[in-house]
């Protein structure tokens, strides 16, 4: 019965309900580097991606950026260039393209990749499938990256 009621919640709600399927991280498809279509098809959101871009257990970006934005954090990495003024050295889609598998952009980077199931794969069993961001979190810091401009 409660299952009949939720089946008919959901047919009558249906098209407002259903969240549009991630991209799974090994079908992800790079055009020179970028990613043209949104992983989620949601768009990302800036403040999120501030906070994922910040946190050392997700994209811990700032291991080896420098960002002025974020001044409250005190210690930036020099590995990576600065991050200032990103949103006008690339486009969204090469901005997904990075953080998804830098590699795809530049093939020698020790940047890691964010969103690639096969690498992942390569690694150790335990992480296996399993990405450092969601698709979710990559769409956020996209959005993020997106605000640093002059
Ligand atoms: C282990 C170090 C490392 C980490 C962690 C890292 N990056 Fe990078 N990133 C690099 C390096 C090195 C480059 C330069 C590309 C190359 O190798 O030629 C780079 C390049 C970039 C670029 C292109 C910048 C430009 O101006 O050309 C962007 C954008 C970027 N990273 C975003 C990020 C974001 C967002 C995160 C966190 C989700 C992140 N990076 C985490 C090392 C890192």
């Amino acid at each position: 019965m409660k299952n009949q009621l939720l089946a008919a919640l959901v047919v009558c709600v249906g098209p407002t309900l259903v969240a549009a399927e991630d991209v799974a991280s090994s079908d992800v498809i790079f055009s020179d580097g970028a990613v043209l279509a949104s992983l989620t098809g949601v768009a990302g959101d800036a403040v999120a991606g501030r906070a994922a871009f910040i946190n050392r257990k997700q994209g811990n970006c700032l291991a080896c950026h420098t960002n002025s934005e974020i001044p409250e954090q005190s210690f930036h990495g020099e590995v990576g260039p600065p991050l200032d003024f990103v949103s006008e050295r690339w486009t969204a889609e090469e901005l997904r393209g990075i953080v998804s598998n830098a590699k795809m952009m530049f093939p020698d980077t020790i940047m890691p990749a964010f969103y690639n199931g096969v690498e992942a794969d390569r690694t150790l069993k335990k992480f296996a499938g399993k990405t450092v961001l969601s698709a979710q979190q990559v769409e956020d810091i996209v959005a993020y990256l997106q605000t640093l401009s002059e």
